[in-house]
This record gives C-alpha cells, sequence and structure tokens, in this order.
C-alpha cells in the first residue's frame, strides 16, 4: 500500500517538475487546465472532461455492513492474464505537443507500462502525429516483454495494419485503435491524418490482426454494437479524457445504457475521470469489466517514475478493496447494479 507520505512527494516532485504543464491540483477534474489541449486539460471550455468527473461524482454508493465480507479479491481475469486489479494504464503521449519533451516519449511509456507490471495490471501504450511516438511505445513493450497493450491512432489503413505488425512482432497482449481521435485537434497541428473508420474498414482493420482489438473512444450504444459485429475484442467507454470534442456527456452518463447490449460479448473498458477506487466501483456496477485511469498515472510518471505509478495504483487498489468490504463485495464479480444508487 502507498503512504501518504510516498503520495505527498509524488505530487510535489510532479508540480516542480512539470510547471504550468499540470497544476497538480488536489482534485484532478478539468477545471484549472479547461482548454489546455495539447497539455493536460480538456478541449474547449473543458466541459467533457470536467463533466467526466462530475458524472462520476453523481453516483452514489449503497454502503452495507452488515454481512460477512471481511476481505475483498479485486482480482480480474483478462485475455488469459490475472491481474491484481481492474484497473489498467491509459495510453498518454505526444510529449512533444502535450509536454514540451519535460519527459521522454520512452520515459513515459516505459514508467506506465513499468509501474502498471509492478503493481500488478497492464499499461497501454499511445500513438502521435510522428513515428516516433508509436514506436517509442513499442521499445517499452520490448524492454517488457510485451506485457502491454500498444494504442494506434486512426490513420492511413496501412500504416495502421503495419503498426498492428509491429505489435505482434514485440508479443503485446492486445492492440487498441483510439478512434475517438479521428479529429482531434493535435494530429491537425501535427499535419498527421486521422478520420473516421467506415464498418468495412474496420471489419478489414481487426481481422488484419491475430491479436485481439479494443476499440477506445465508443460513446454510444449503437457504436458498442457495431464494434462487437466487427469482431472487437473489447471496447473503451471514453470521450478521450474530454479532450476531442467539448459538451459530450461524461462517461459516467452513458456507460450503464452503452455497456448493456455488449456486456459478455466483448470487454468493456471504461475511462474518464477515474481517481479513486471507490471510482472504479462505480464503474463496474454500471458494467465495465475493467477501467483506465489517464492522468494520475501520468502525475505518477513525473514525480517518481515507474515507482511513483506503481504508488498511485497501490493507493487506488487499497481504496477499491475498502469500498467493496463497505458494500458487501467479495469479488468483482459481486459488484453490481445494486451497488449503486442515483438519488
Ligand atoms: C496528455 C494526454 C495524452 C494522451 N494520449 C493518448 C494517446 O496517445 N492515445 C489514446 O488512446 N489516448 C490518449 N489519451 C487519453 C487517455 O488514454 C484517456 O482516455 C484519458 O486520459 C482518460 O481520462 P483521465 O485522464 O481523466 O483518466 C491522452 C490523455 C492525455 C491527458
Amino acid at each position: 500500500m502507498a503512504s501518504k507520505i510516498a503520495m505527498y512527494e509524488i505530487h510535489k516532485r510532479a508540480r516542480e517538475r512539470m510547471g504550468r504543464i499540470c497544476r497538480v491540483c488536489s482534485v484532478c477534474d478539468g477545471r484549472v487546465c479547461r482548454g489546455e489541449v495539447p497539455g493536460m486539460g480538456g478541449i474547449g471550455t473543458g466541459a467533457s472532461f470536467m463533466r467526466n468527473v462530475d458524472a462520476l461524482a453523481s453516483v452514489k454508493v449503497n454502503m452495507r455492513t452488515l454481512h460477512g465480507v471481511k476481505e475483498a479479491d479485486c482480482s480480474i481475469s483478462l485475455f488469459g492474464h490475472s491481474l491484481a486489479l481492474p484497473v489498467l494504464g491509459a495510453p498518454v503521449a505526444g510529449v512533444k505537443i502535450n509536454f514540451q519533451e519535460l519527459i521522454g516519449e520512452y520515459e513515459l511509456a516505459h514508467a506506465i507500462v513499468g509501474g502498471c507490471l509492478d503493481a500488478g495490471t497492464i499499461g497501454m501504450t499511445g500513438d502521435g502525429g510522428g513515428p516516433n511516438v508509436y514506436q517509442a511505445g513499442i521499445e517499452a513493450l520490448h524492454e517488457f516483454r510485451g506485457r502491454a497493450i500498444p494504442v494506434v491512432k486512426p490513420g492511413p489503413n496501412d500504416q495502421i495494419i503495419s503498426k498492428f505488425k509491429a505489435a505482434e512482432d514485440v508479443g503485446a497482449i492486445a492492440v487498441g485503435m483510439d478512434v475517438d481521435a479521428a479529429g482531434f485537434v493535435n494530429m491537425r497541428l501535427l499535419g498527421a491524418e486521422a478520420g473516421p473508420k467506415t464498418e468495412k474498414e474496420l471489419k478489414k482493420l481487426i481481422s488484419s490482426t491475430s491479436l485481439p482489438v479494443i476499440i477506445k473512444g465508443i460513446m454510444t450504444p449503437d457504436e458498442a454494437k457495431l464494434a462487437a459485429e466487427c469482431g472487437a475484442a473489447g471496447i473503451v467507454v471514453s470521450n478521450h479524457g474530454g479532450r476531442v470534442l467539448d459538451h459530450t456527456p461524461g462517461v459516467a452518463d452513458v456507460l450503464s445504457e452503452v455497456a448493456k447490449p455488449v456486456k459478455g460479448k466483448l470487454i468493456v473498458f471504461a475511462d474518464g475521470g477515474v481517481r479513486r477506487g471507490v471510482d472504479v466501483l462505480k464503474c463496474l456496477a454500471m458494467g465495465a469489466d475493467a477501467v483506465l485511469v489517464g492522468r494520475p498515472l501520468t502525475i505518477g510518471a513525473f514525480g517518481g517514475g515507474r515507482e511513483g505509478v506503481r504508488c498511485v495504483l497501490n493507493e487506488i487498489q487499497s481504496e477499491l478493496e475498502t469500498a467493496m468490504i463497505l458494500t458487501g463485495c467479495a469479488s468483482t464479480r459481486d459488484i453490481g447494479p445494486h451497488t449503486i444508487t442515483s438519488i
């Protein structure tokens, strides 16, 4: 378990190192950094980022303490791997455009993937406007014998296929594509091509690789169904941390209805505003099989490298275990709609 002192030091160091890129607020809710894309914030007014946090906060938890659950097991199984907690590291990349190179691309990917493995889970790596971004992630995967998930941008199809191939070559667990980066301002600023994918294109891309494919950036039930029909192994219910389109609903606003038609058919991930163990509990109660965490792990990486990422995850795990005991859930399978309420 991460001590409060360790977390305090990690945040202090991150604050010093990140400067104006991220103020490392006590609650990371997108208010101070609204409009800071490129950067760590949310696009435009910041409404989509802030709504992620507010929507999760509006979900309330049913406390139950008259039962025999004295310990909680928050492990899950994913793509044949056993994870200590249902939390993965979200892909965070593009250090040149987002972080003014205050951290290296490989350094960030290495810290996230390594810290996730140290905490008993899996990290994802990202992609960006230039070829070096995805490549840095692949190098981190190489270092850790493929035990991570690289996520490609929805660029030209031939490029996606060769990026999937690079992931296969390094022995990745799965691959992903953040389809919500279709009109992303960062890609436009870098002159990189990225656009929506038709059903036909998606089917072709998914069948081009032997790896399970995760489609990241699904916010409606119809697109969840479409991803399943096209052969996706997972979806991430996500608005890209509120970074691509202003005024979307928060992920917790839509998670239950998006998860419903595909639950059990593919793995449902969710991300956006997940900060504490109780947020993980809420997302699982709304139908997610696991969640991704973005900014808090990035802050961990800035403040303490691989060890900083591990500390953040350990803290979330410990909070989740407490939340599970206080809601009478002995295992993640016991978490369901009855665990939460909306008032
Ligand atoms: C600086 C930054 C860079 C990101 N880069 C990527 C990326 O390369 N690929 C991707 O799929 N998502 C990327 N994301 C989005 C995250 O994977 C994730 O969806 C989002 O951060 C989740 O919200 P949270 O930060 O509130 O946890 C990035 C997010 C941030 C803040």
